[in-house]
């Protein structure tokens, strides 16, 4: 197993999940795709069901040069329930290949730099899906697999059938949410030399908002850590907690406010000692290490 080019995503990546809220014109849409790579957040991360693919490709129709300077993520195998049929995943072949062919089209692109099958399939069939990735790499439609949301089983499920390396497992990471410190998955990362991406780094807006005891203990902390190091704002912090794990995780920006991307980058600056990281990991479990 090979580590990848660390150039393969930007230090931080533009997530689109909730761009359909964000309300914006086209142009706005271009306006905030090229101010984020201006600021060098070059990676931008979709999947069909944020349903923002052809909203992203609408922007980027107006000024298609700027494809040039991205790395377009996206996803595929979750079904939206739809009448009678409920919610499914599907990461068939045929799907696959389907679905990258739609995000293409969506995103008004020819290429995706990295396709990741979004949720572990439990029908899953590894050698179909490695089929249907060489089949896209042949066509030239993607450059690079991944997989989001897998455990350490069934990332090396499907690694033993491919014969390139998985580019990166992307889940989630944060404060709140520390399960990928435990269950392996970031330990296999590290393993591997494989980055994983991390989503939810501000726990979806639940660290300023969160009203539990638990949320209220890491918000006090995390305040406590940004006056200590001089960040401006929690989520400064959040995020050089979240790049401090040694698997190297790339954080995933979940706003559609340029000045919030400003601020996520500013954290790649911020040092913290292993007593800070290891308060705000004590505030979120209630108690000390033993
Ligand atoms: N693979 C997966 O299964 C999966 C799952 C979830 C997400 N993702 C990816 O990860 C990306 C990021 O996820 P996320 O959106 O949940 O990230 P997040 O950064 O944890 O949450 C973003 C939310 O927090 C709010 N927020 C940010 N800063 C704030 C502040 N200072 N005060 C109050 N609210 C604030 C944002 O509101 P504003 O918009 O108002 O700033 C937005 O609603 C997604 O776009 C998607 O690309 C992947």
């Amino acid at each position: 197993m090979n580590a990848l080019p660390s150039s393969l995503f930007s230090p931080l990546v533009q997530g689109y999940w909730r761009m359909a809220h964000w309300n914006m014109t086209p142009q706005q849409r271009l306006t905030f795709i090229k101010q984020h790579v201006e600021l060098g957040v070059t990676s931008v991360d979709h999947a069909p069901v944020y349903q923002s693919e052809a909203l992203f490709g609408e922007a980027l129709a107006l000024e298609p040069s700027l494809r040039a300077q991205l790395q377009v993520i996206s996803k595929c195998g979750i079904i939206p329930g739809q009448g009678e049929q409920v919610a499914h995943y599907d990461s068939g072949q045929a799907e696959i290949i389907t679905s990258v062919e739609r995000s293409l089209t969506n995103l008004q692109v020819e290429k995706l730099d990295v396709l990741l099958i979004h949720r572990p399939d439990l029908l899953m069939q590894v050698d179909e899906m490695a089929e249907a990735f060489a089949q896209l790499k042949a066509a030239g439609k993607v450059e690079h697999f991944g997989v989001s949301n897998f455990s350490v089983a069934e990332f090396n499920l499907l690694q033993s059938r491919l014969d390139v390396p998985l580019v990166t497992n992307q889940i989630e990471i944060n404060p709140i949410n520390m399960q990928a410190t435990e269950d392996g998955t970031l330990a296999q990362m590290q393993q591997l030399k494989v980055r994983p991406m991390a989503w939810s780094c501000l726990a979806g807006g639940q660290l300023f908002n969160g009203e539990s005891a638990q949320a209220k203990r890491v918000q006090h902390t995390l305040q406590q850590v940004a006056d200590e190091i001089g960040a401006s704002c929690i989520d400064e912090v959040a995020y050089a907690w979240v790049m401090k794990l040694p698997a190297n995780p790339v954080p995933i920006i979940g706003s559609g406010k340029i000045a919030r991307v400003q601020t996520a980058l500013n954290a790649l600056e911020l040092t913290m000692t292993r007593e800070q990281w290891y308060r705000i990991w004590a505030a979120t479990k209630g108690h000390g290490v033993a």
